[in-house]
């Protein structure tokens, strides 16, 4: 507990909680049109992967019980975490790349509609990306996965000063490269092989010899339009296009994509397949389901887009007819630790994943609305050019007065509150009645994050330190953590 209390003394000092009145009258709790639809507060949940679908990323009821215990809380939207487009195997995430997928989702969507009294819109983030695979072991990458070319061989002779290794059999070839030192790797492999021995192979949008990732532009646009389709049919009420982090669409976007096909170089190519993909998704979306993206205010890396980029393609979506913009910094591969031998990269180990879910550990100014300027960038742009789509910030927000004086500045539409939502799901709620004395405040350290670096059920530290009669074995996860928040016993709304 001690522990605990010193990790409170760095969060955002609260002077006080509104009382119920000033609740009732803040901008935070008014309705507001998004699209075709209206919120009933301006208040977000954010696309959060929970690690609870099955293998072939149906939904559990474990996914259910996550999204309904969200609902309680009654935020104005709450996104479903970043869903799968193809059918393909990809683990414990949700997919949504056939119509087998579409009777579990209309579970979901029932289930939250029934929690949240029918006063949460539900929308659901859409996912490409690309095949990653893990860190190989030195036997297995000079064993198997190179290819020992005549390049190879050639190199091998001069490192080892012996030409023998230009004609030497295969097997051979390969055993004395496994015998070298990390040193003489780094001098033998190409930059691209040397970073998938290091850090295990992963497929980038620019690999344009591979016949798949060449025909991304031609492929994506029907991908999502099927996939949005399958969520309409499941009943959600709009649909996110995942723009942001590490993943495909977001690779598009990226100041790194030199791909020369009219895909890749300036801004202007680089937003063509995410505005391809916007045109089919509208064009097989119902004229009544909301349709937004999530993007990068700032990649974070070297060589990556920065804000003025970020401006460009927010005003380039709103143009386009998105109904809301929710930006997001960073959480990108370039920049990545350097996985374990067998595990996999993770794009929230360097310093743009630092960005993406900051910490109490981050520098200035802190972790908390840390990304609001890039939001509040965006937005203005948007609305220079006449455009009303909305926008959504998110990064550390996590009280009530923090929130209602980003949509009083106008830097923000909406207020997204994800790590803050997971610790106390009700938090919003509390607010709005007036008791937030009762908020269990996030202590922004990361350990659900740590959690989804490991491919395990995400949970909250909090949820278990406190002590609440016993729940019964199925309340926990197989590591006997709290599968999701106790429960609040809330006050009926008047
Ligand atoms: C466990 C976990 C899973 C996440 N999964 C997603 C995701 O599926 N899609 C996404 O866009 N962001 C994802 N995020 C990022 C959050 O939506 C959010 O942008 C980030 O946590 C910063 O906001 P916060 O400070 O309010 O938590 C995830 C964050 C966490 C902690
Ligand atoms: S586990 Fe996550 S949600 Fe819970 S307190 Fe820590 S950072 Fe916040």
């Amino acid at each position: 507990m001690e522990l605990i209390d010193k990790r409170r003394e760095k969060l955002l000092p609260i002077a006080r909680w509104p009382s119920r009145d000033e609740a009732a009258a803040s901008i935070l709790f008014s309705p507001l049109r998004l699209g075709p639809t209206e919120l009933r507060e301006r208040t977000w949940v954010p696309a959060m992967v929970p690690w609870r679908a099955t293998d072939d990323g149906f939904v559990t009821p474990e996914v259910l019980e996550w999204y309904r215990r969200f609902a309680q809380g009654r935020p104005g939207a709450l996104v479903v975490e970043a869903t799968g487009i193809r059918d393909v195997p990809s683990g414990p995430l949700l997919r949504v790349g056939h119509d087998r997928y579409i009777s579990g989702l209309n579970r979901l969507v029932e289930t939250v509609r029934q929690a949240s009294a029918g006063q949460s819109k539900l929308f659901i983030q859409i996912i490409d990306f690309l095949a990653i695979r893990r860190r190989p072991t030195k036997e297995s990458f000079f064993g198997r996965y190179l290819n020992v070319d005549l390049h190879y061989r050639r190199r091998l002779s001069e490192l080892l000063g012996d030409s023998q290794w230009q004609g030497a059999d295969e097997p051979l070839v390969r055993k004395s490269m496994q015998r070298l030192s990390e040193e003489e790797i780094a001098a033998l492999l190409r930059p691209m092989h040397l970073e998938s021995y290091r850090f295990g192979y992963r497929e980038r949008v620019t690999d344009v010899d591979k016949p798949h990732i060449r025909d991304l532009p031609s492929v994506l646009p029907g991908l999502f339009a099927d996939a949005a389709r399958r969520c309409a049919e499941a009943g959600f009420d709009g649909v996110e296009l995942h723009f942001a982090h590490a993943y495909t669409m977001a690779s598009f976007l990226s100041a790194l994509n030199t791909r020369s096909d009219g895909y890749g170089g300036p801004r202007e190519q680089r937003v063509r397949l995410p505005l391809e993909v916007y045109a089919a998704v509208r064009s097989k979306l119902p004229s009544n389901l909301v349709l937004g993206c999530r993007f990068l205010g700032d990649e974070v890396i070297s060589g990556g887009n920065r804000i003025e980029d970020a401006v460009f393609f927010g005003v380039a979506f709103a143009k386009a007819g998105f109904d809301y913009l929710s930006i997001s910094k960073g959480g990108k591969f370039e920049d990545a630790k350097q996985p374990k031998v067998g595990a996999a990269a993770y794009p929230y180990t360097g310093p743009s994943g630092h960005e993406c879910m900051p910490t109490t550990h981050i520098g200035p100014p802190g972790p908390f609305g840390r990304n609001v300027p890039l939001a509040a960038a965006i937005r203005r742009a948007v609305r220079e050019a006449g455009c009303s789509s909305l926008v959504v910030t998110s990064g550390g927000i996590s009280s009530f007065w923090q929130a209602e004086d980003i949509l009083r500045r106008g830097e923000a539409d909406l207020i997204g509150a994800a790590r803050q939502s997971l610790a106390d799901p009700d938090w919003f709620r509390k607010t709005r009645l007036g008791m937030g004395e009762r908020v269990r405040r996030c202590l922004f350290t990361n350990y659900c994050e740590g959690l989804d670096q490991a491919h395990r059920p995400v949970t909250c530290q909090l949820w278990d330190r406190l002590e609440l009669p016993d729940e019964g074995e199925l309340a926990r996860t197989p590591d006997r953590r709290r599968w999701t928040a106790p429960e609040w016993s809330q006050p009926e709304e008047q």
